[in-house]
């Protein structure tokens, strides 16, 4: 039998909106995916894995997922853990159990893809390892990563030689892996003899994560065709891309728009939307570039008031002014319809704000365009704009242009020095703190 090819949506078919990070992540992506996904069938992480941290508010209560997608608290969607997602099974049980109070995950509303990949111990051990060299490197190195076994899953995957978690619930097929791997990786077979405990609650949980693993990718296609409405949630952001990122200061994915079309098998011209989550002013945890960082009194206000303290380790993030030229970079890269304005509450009470509009080299003069080097970018100065700031509190809800003028001009400017289109601000963490802009409507309806 064979399957009808998808068909490009037109208004009255099916939607297909993807929501990426368009900086360095935690934008607020959970927040404003859990707002959207009201509207949504289907809700897929695309990439990624417990090094995400994102934060939603149920009945008043603040709620972190690292892996189950920001669409669970709504009832009736189904979540996905699409192919390009990295998948640690002990956390994810755990996961399950924190949200049962709130949402009960069954092998009917999360699918667990068969091509994912797993995250083992020897994957958390081995990125615990790397990263402690690079810092006893002292060559400024270290990337700072989240230690949740993310580039040596993918690593595997690379080479060929993971665990896919359709064979990790396969017992037979596990022990294969297993013992592929201790025959092939030196020190592997000592680590599971060592960390016995570990190794028997990760072969335990298979088990009870089995009913769950299915052909995501070919069920989520067949929801396409049946016209149903499908959000992609991405992790991490457009500049943590491997490809298009601050490499080697990057995630191991593909964290881009294109990302969820290679990872869910879908075809790139089914797209119907694709949204950037930004912060109104800008955030960074672990090492790279950040041209615009502030490492001053003011970098401190935003950390403070914006409770910038990182969602998965705990890190403190740093903090700096809206970058206008890595935006117009990461609008390029992913062709955004629009941009959500996060986290715009924050910037009250501040007298001035800038954005960096362009970036000054010490041998290549004036850059307008986001290099491709971290060398590079460690070395450009941003060249701001100022803008005066506005004092007292602002609506909490309603429309984007009941905002008091300065603040209306500081989005203009970011649309006009970024080349974006902002279609809403948040002003808290809550689900309806938001203020709504043109072409919201879109999204909301999920492009039909
Ligand atoms: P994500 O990884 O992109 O989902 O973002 P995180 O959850 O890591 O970080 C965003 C943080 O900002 C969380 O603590 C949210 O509760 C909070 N937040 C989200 N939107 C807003 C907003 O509009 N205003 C304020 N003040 N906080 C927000
Ligand atoms: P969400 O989805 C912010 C950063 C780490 C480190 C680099 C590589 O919540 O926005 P990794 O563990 O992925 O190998 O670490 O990427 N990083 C994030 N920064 N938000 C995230 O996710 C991140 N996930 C990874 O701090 O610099
Ligand atoms: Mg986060």
């Amino acid at each position: 039998m064979t399957s009808e090819p998808m068909k490009r949506s037109t208004s009255h078919q099916s939607g297909i909106t993807i929501v990426v990070g368009a900086q360095w992540g935690d934008e607020g992506k959970g927040k404003w995916i859990d707002w959207i996904a009201g509207g949504a069938d289907i809700v897929a992480r695309y990439q990624g894995g417990n090094n995400a941290g994102h934060t939603l508010y149920v009945k008043g209560q603040k709620v972190v997922l690292h892996q189950i997608p920001s669409g669970i608290f709504h009832g009736g969607q189904k979540c996905v853990l699409a192919a390009g997602v990295v998948i640690n099974p002990g956390e994810l049980v755990r996961e399950m159990e924190k949200v049962a109070p709130f949402a009960k995950a069954t092998p009917d509303n999360l699918w667990l893809s068969a091509r994912a990949h797993t995250i083992t111990p020897w994957h958390i051990a081995t990125d615990g390892r790397r990263e402690a060299q690079r810092e006893a490197a002292a060559s400024g190195s270290a990337i700072g990563t989240t230690k949740r076994g993310i580039g040596p899953t993918y690593s595997e995957k690379t080479a060929r030689s993971g665990l896919r978690f359709g064979d990790y619930v396969n017992p037979v097929a596990r022990k294969n892996w297993m013992e592929a791997m201790a025959s092939a990786v030196d020190g592997f077979a000592a680590h599971c003899e060592s960390h016995k405990a570990e190794w028997e609650s990760f072969s335990k949980v298979a088990a009870q994560l089995a009913p769950f693993v299915c052909d995501a990718e070919a069920r989520v296609r067949k929801a396409a065709g049946e016209g149903k409405k499908i959000l992609m949630e991405g992790a991490q952001g457009t500049l943590l891309d491997l490809d298009h990122g601050t490499f080697p200061f990057v995630t191991s994915s593909s964290t881009i728009a294109a990302g969820a079309c290679a990872s869910l098998g879908i075809p790139p011209r089914a797209v119907t939307g694709i949204y950037g989550i930004a912060k109104a002013y800008l955030t960074r945890v672990g090492a790279g570039p950040f041209p615009t960082e502030l490492t001053n009194e003011t970098g401190n206000a935003l950390r403070e008031r914006g409770q910038e303290f990182g969602a998965t380790t705990g890190r403190p993030r740093r903090c700096g002014w809206f970058d206008a030229v890595a935006m117009r970079y990461a609008q390029d890269v992913n062709g955004f319809d629009g941009v959500i304005l996060n986290k715009f509450d924050i910037l009250s009470g501040m007298d001035e704000l800038k954005i960096a509009v362009a970036y000054e080299h010490p041998e290549l003069g004036c850059i307008e365009q986001f290099p491709w080097n971290a060398e590079i970018l460690a070395a450009c100065k941003p060249v701001y704009k100022t803008f005066p700031g506005w004092h007292g509190d602002l609506p909490k809800t309603g429309g984007i242009e009941a905002l008091p003028k300065a603040a209306l001009d500081y989005i203009r400017a970011i649309e006009e020095s970024s080349g974006i289109k902002v279609v809403a601000a948040g002003t808290g963490p809550g689900r309806e703190e938001a203020l709504l802009g043109r072409d919201l409507e879109r999204l909301v309806a999920l492009n039909s």
